[in-house]
């Protein structure tokens, strides 16, 4: 990474790795034997996750996914079993690859197929709570379970035939609204926060560092949860509004110099730039991580923080408005190729 982190379009993104096509899974070969130490390992990442205190964090619709997937706790799926439950259901077909970390052009390839592709590579036991590339276990239980209803495949559909006809400038601010979204996105529901990205469920620090900030907003008397929630984010996000701004212009000189890009240099890194631009961490701004409402505007600003956590995250009032902001954008993009 030393090389991409001098290099001025350095974007975070995790190093692309090449793999030989020959030696690429196909339909024959993608079913994988596992040692007992790995299905352990999925195991202890399941049962670190689907604890009751953890799932009433969850959005309903990934619960109803999670349902249908019918997962065994104790084994990591195949992917004829995952497929069974998902193709039927909404036409997407999930395919196994050898690339660890695969880059956007071909993801969005295989996307516009409705091909999902998990990879073949597992965490280690010291990376049970943060990893930052994503390995199976994101891909499976992280994005898989929203694969078998029709309004996440709807979301996942917008994507890819914008990305094609997309600039470079464009697909960087597509890749930030999917990270935003259907990777560290949350939404309203019930009148309260409810997590939907795919990178907070299969990612324990995270996920418990993002429901302090659900409780911590109420016991600091930032946001009042019998009163409208989203109101209420919306009016703080307006009365803070110059403030998260100097956050994520900060964010993002830190991460083209490529000093957003480790576990260790995520909320430290955040904390000492609030420091650096005297903005008083208390309140509304007092947390581990910051809720602001999903607007396109400001999220196209933001870096995705692929290697730290991630500084801000954006709340949508429903899916119906996620929907509808994500076409206000992707929608004129795609249809200049028609
Ligand atoms: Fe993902």
């Amino acid at each position: 990474m030393t090389e991409d982190k001098k290099s001025p379009s350095y974007t975070g993104d995790i190093a692309p790795q090449f793999v030989d096509p020959t030696q690429e899974y196909t339909r024959d070969t993608q079913e994988l034997v596992f040692s007992d130490e790995q299905h352990a390992i999925w195991a202890d990442l399941f049962a670190g996750i689907t604890r009751p205190y953890f799932m009433e964090h969850v959005c309903s619709e990934y619960l109803k996914g999670f349902g249908l997937l019918k997962f065994d706790p104790a084994r990591i799926p195949t992917v004829a079993h995952l497929n069974e439950q998902i193709q039927t259901r909404t036409g997407w077909r999930v395919e196994r690859t050898a690339v660890r970390y695969t880059l956007a052009d071909d993801w969005y390839q295989k996307f516009a197929q409705r091909v999902f592709l998990i990879t073949d590579y597992l965490r280690s036991r010291d990376q049970m709570e943060f990893t930052p590339e994503p390995d199976m276990f994101h891909d499976i239980f992280g994005h898989l379970p929203y694969l078998t209803l029709d309004f996440y495949a709807r979301i996942e559909d917008k994507f890819a035939p914008a990305y094609m006809q997309a600039t470079s400038e464009e697909r960087e601010v597509i890749k930030r609204l999917a990270w935003y979204s259907t990777e560290f996105g949350l939404v309203m529901e019930g009148n309260r926060f409810k997590v939907f990205g795919a990178g907070i469920i299969s990612g324990r620090a995270e996920f418990a560092n993002t429901v302090m900030e659900f409780y911590r907003l109420n016991r600091d008397n930032v946001i009042d949860f019998n009163e409208d929630v989203f109101t209420q984010l919306q009016t703080l996000s307006h009365i803070h509004r110059q403030a998260i701004l100097e956050i994520i212009s900060g964010v993002n000189q830190l991460h083209q110099k490529g000093e957003m890009s480790s576990q260790d240099q995520g909320w430290n890194v955040v904390r000492a730039l609030c420091d650096q631009l005297g903005i008083v961490r208390k309140g509304y701004l007092g947390g581990e991580v910051i809720l602001a409402p999903f607007e396109v505007d400001l999220i196209a600003q933001i870096p995705k923080t692929v290697y730290a956590f991630n500084p801000v995250f954006f709340v949508c009032e429903s899916f119906e408005q996620m929907d509808a902001l994500l076409d206000s954008y992707l929608k004129p993009v795609a249809e200049r190729g028609e």
